[in-house]
């Protein structure tokens, strides 16, 4: 049975009876025996330790062997009889025992960290012929932990951050270090976290590496970035225990803890009379130390006798307050406005309140400055209406225009004569009076547009032009007449009271409520009659019955045809009525020839006809055709 010396030395100085177990019997449990003076086992039974290991200091730095232990059979009677053999991790290169006297020796320093235990096998064999006096047992060598590694971060610098006017112990990261030593024994692994630089605004917990805020109202506005150095160092963080050590940089976080601030408290600005509504007038701008939308704000006029005539807007980029003019500037009228305007912070944040109102108030003053600004028409644009029989030089109208500015210079007038090319009108340069150079006709021309001009006399340059238009109305200085010339016929055989023709009438004038015509014949007629029909038409219709070619040819009726305007109008237009011969439906065969005589406005057409039937006729066929002259 093999014996560890070893452990038999630490039996040695424990308290209670231990019992020398053997490697074949080996248990954890129970309680410890007591070895003999010896060294050989007086009572069988359990001790509290793992019995075979065998340990040994890591980084050995001692220029021998480094000696592990002794094994010891119970079968060695100290002859020289017995050998031990050593196998398993590292015999025979790292571990080296002795055969005849069991003393193991490490060969090298070992590193704990690097290999913690290795497992061997021992044996007692007969020296002689080998023979195995007892079975192969297992034992075990740990390599003690010395305390050669110092703690080390997981990260060499970290990033952390946390928001300014935090409370006090806010948590801001956890940092933790590991040690490679073992942590199962002393306290090399044992780590205690402490701040080298950072103080008075952050600590560190000892125990756990967190770190948290420890000065109230930190400002970012004040100092944004810290700089924080933690240590670990383990030995529980005595003298001697080694140490590592981290950069934590920490970033405040803006909160919305500044209202706007204007940093004048009035501000002057200037724009000219003739400024575009919309225009920008100026800008003004609070400052906000925080960042992004906690500095976000908005301007607004509160107050100010010029609140109505000017707009304030927020430029989102630059934060400034734009003012703008809202409604049309007249230096001759007012000259200097005054505005409150207020900035507000969009987003205030009400923890802060009692900082005060997140807004603030400043005064803005705006000159208005004059502009030499061309003449100005009373009226724009100046519609003139005109009777077209007013006489060629009648006045017909005025214009009149002012120079605003305050030096009020005298104006002339004109009128551009690319608008009046046919020299209708005229206008008085001193006082704009319009007067007519020609008779105007509404039936030529119911409007003449023109374009006057004002210029100022002192300087020409300041020109204004205004359209003027030029109504011509209606008067009744047109009769009526036939829409159309007839070609009237009768037949030879008619009856009383038959209509040979309708007619109808048209007037160039435009009255107002429309054209009335009355028809009448201009004499007593034995021949025919005129029946009105009351609606601008009137039916001609025979008085008596038989008319013959041979014995008159035509007839010439003059028709009187009037209007009911003011002052009426009336012509009298001539019928020719002529004679044809006609079949039983009143179909026309044959007229008079003497008729075309008389008549002014035949068609070509029908000339011609009747031309060719005059030639006929004189060679006496004419009779029996029918003339195409009503188709
Ligand atoms: C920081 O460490 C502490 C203590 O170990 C733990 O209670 C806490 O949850 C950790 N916090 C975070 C955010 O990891
Ligand atoms: C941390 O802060 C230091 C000094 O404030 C700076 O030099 C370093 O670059 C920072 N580290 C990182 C990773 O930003
Ligand atoms: C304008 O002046 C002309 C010429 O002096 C004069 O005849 C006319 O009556 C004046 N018109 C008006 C409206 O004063
Ligand atoms: C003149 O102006 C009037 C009113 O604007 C318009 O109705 C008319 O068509 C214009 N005539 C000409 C010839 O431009
Ligand atoms: C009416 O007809 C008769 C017979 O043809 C003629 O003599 C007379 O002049 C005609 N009257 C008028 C007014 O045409």
């Amino acid at each position: 049975m093999i014996i560890n010396n070893l452990l038999l030395m630490l039996a040695l100085w424990c308290p209670a009876p231990v019992s020398m177990a053997t490697l074949s019997t080996q248990s954890s449990e129970g309680p410890a025996g007591t070895p003999a003076d010896d060294g050989r086992i007086l009572q069988r039974s359990k001790r509290g330790w793992m019995w075979n290991h065998f340990f040994l200091l890591e980084e050995y730095t001692g220029s021998d062997y480094q000696y592990v232990g002794k094994l010891h059979s119970d079968q060695d009677k100290g002859d020289g009889s017995v050998k031990y053999v050593l196998n398993g991790d590292g015999a025979g290169s790292l571990f080296l025992i002795d055969e005849n006297s069991g003393d193991i020796h490490a060969t090298k320093r070992l590193d704990r960290e690097e290999k913690a235990y290795y497992t061997l096998r021992a044996q007692a064999v007969n020296k002689f012929n080998n023979h195995p006096l007892e079975p192969e047992s297992e034992f075990i060598i740990k390599i003690h932990d010395i305390n050669d590694n110092e703690p080390k971060f997981s990260k060499e610098t970290y990033m952390a951050t946390v928001p300014e006017m935090s409370d006090v112990g806010t948590y801001v990261l956890n940092v933790t270090a590991a040690d490679a030593d073992d942590e199962t024994y002393g306290n090399s692994a044992k780590l205690v976290y402490s701040i080298l630089e950072g103080q008075p605004y952050f600590s560190v917990e000892p125990e756990t590496g967190t770190i948290r805020t420890a000065l109230p109202n930190m400002d970012r506005e004040n100092k944004e970035k810290y700089h924080v150095v933690i240590q670990a160092k383990d030995m529980a963080g005595q003298m001697g225990g080694l140490s590592g050590t981290t950069t934590v940089n920490i970033t405040l976080t803006d909160v919305n803890d500044s209202p706007p601030r204007f940093p004048h408290s009035s501000y002057h600005l200037s724009t000219l009379e003739s400024a575009e509504l919309g225009s920008t007038v100026g800008r003004v701008k609070a400052n906000d130390p925080d960042l992004g939308e906690n500095a976000e704000m908005q301007y607004s006029i509160v107050d100010g006798e010029g609140r109505d005539r000017f707009d304030i807007s927020t430029d989102r980029v630059t934060q400034e307050g734009v003012i703008t003019v809202r409604e049309p500037l007249d230096y001759e009228t007012k000259r200097v406005y005054t505005l409150k305007v207020e900035a507000t912070n969009t987003h205030p944040d009400g923890r802060f309140s009692y900082l005060g109102p997140f807004k603030d108030m400043a005064s803005v003053r705006i000159t208005v400055q004059d502009v030499d600004e061309p003449p100005v028409f009373s009226v724009n644009p100046y519609v003139i209406e005109v009777h077209e029989d007013k006489l060629a030089g009648s006045f017909i109208g005025a214009v009149t225009a002012q120079d605003p500015d305050l030096t009020n210079n005298p104006i002339k007038y004109s009128i551009d004569r690319h608008t009046d090319l046919d020299r209708l009108f005229n206008i008085d340069s001193n006082n704009g009076s319009i007067t007519t150079l020609q008779n105007l006709d509404r039936e030529m021309s119911k409007w003449h547009n023109v374009s006057v001009i004002a210029t100022e006399i002192s300087n020409r340059r300041q020109v204004t032009r205004v359209p003027v238009f030029i109504k011509v109305l209606d008067v009744n200085d047109n009769a009526p007449e036939f829409a159309m010339i007839y070609e009237t016929f009768v037949c030879e055989k008619v009856k009383v009271g038959q209509l040979i023709q309708t007619i109808s009438a048209v007037d160039t004038d435009d009255p107002l409520i429309g054209h009335k015509f009355a028809f009448s014949l201009s004499t007593q007629n034995p021949n025919f009659t005129i029946s009105d029909n009351e609606d601008n038409t009137a039916r001609i219709l025979t008085k008596r019955a038989g008319f013959s070619r041979r014995d008159q040819g035509a007839y010439l009726l003059p028709v009187v045809i009037s209007d009911n305007d003011y002052p009426i109008q009336s012509s009298t237009s001539t019928l020719t009525v002529r004679v044809c011969a006609c079949d039983s439906r009143g179909n026309v065969q044959s007229c008079s020839a003497e008729a075309y005589t008389l008549s002014a406005g035949l068609s070509t057409g029908a000339l011609v006809a009747i031309l060719l039937c005059v030639i006929i006729l004189l060679s006496e066929c004419c009779s029996a055709h029918s003339l195409p002259l009503f188709p």
